[in-house]
């Protein structure tokens, strides 16, 4: 299952992409904010989202904000959290390919809807090809571990 969230910039989008999950008959588990009204922090979302995937409660993330950065940024300080922050479909491909990324954001004020589903396609139909890249992804807990 996806855990899903975005600050009040992110929610008229994330509407969208859930939209576009329940199309696809995909579930998910949306996490907040609950409106565009209330300002809200950022920082509160990608940690509630990177906490759900790095206790493996649910598989992937998916989270939005303003740019995508400020999410990703908090997302990406939980240990085991590879967020990636993607404005085209072959950054999304590329980032689960390669990066193995378990957390996908997006900038809901620099993409259009359109192109936001379909890197959210892109990001769920691709796979971690492993080999080389798995040596180097493995390299991001060493770093971590640095710092426990
Ligand atoms: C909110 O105004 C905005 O700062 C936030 O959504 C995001 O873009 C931060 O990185």
């Amino acid at each position: 299952m996806l855990a899903i969230a975005s600050d009040h910039a992110g929610y008229v989008l994330k509407c969208e992409v859930m939209k576009h999950l329940d199309e696809k008959g995909i579930s998910y588990e949306d996490l907040g904010t609950y409106d565009s009204e209330k300002s809200v922090d950022y920082p509160d979302y990608g940690q509630l989202v990177g906490e759900a995937v790095a206790n493996s409660t649910h598989e992937h993330g998916i989270i939005i904000c303003g740019t995508g950065i400020g999410i990703s940024i908090a997302a990406n300080k939980v240990p085991g959290v590879r967020a990636a922050l993607c404005t085209d479909t072959y950054m999304a491909r590329m980032s689960r390919e390669h990066n193995d990324a378990n957390v996908l954001a997006l900038g809901a004020r620099v993409i259009g809807t359109g192109l936001a589903l379909d890197i959210v396609d892109t990001w769920l139909n691709a796979s971690f090809l492993g080999a080389r890249h798995k040596i180097r992804v493995d390299k991001f807990k060493s770093i971590e571990n640095n710092y426990k």
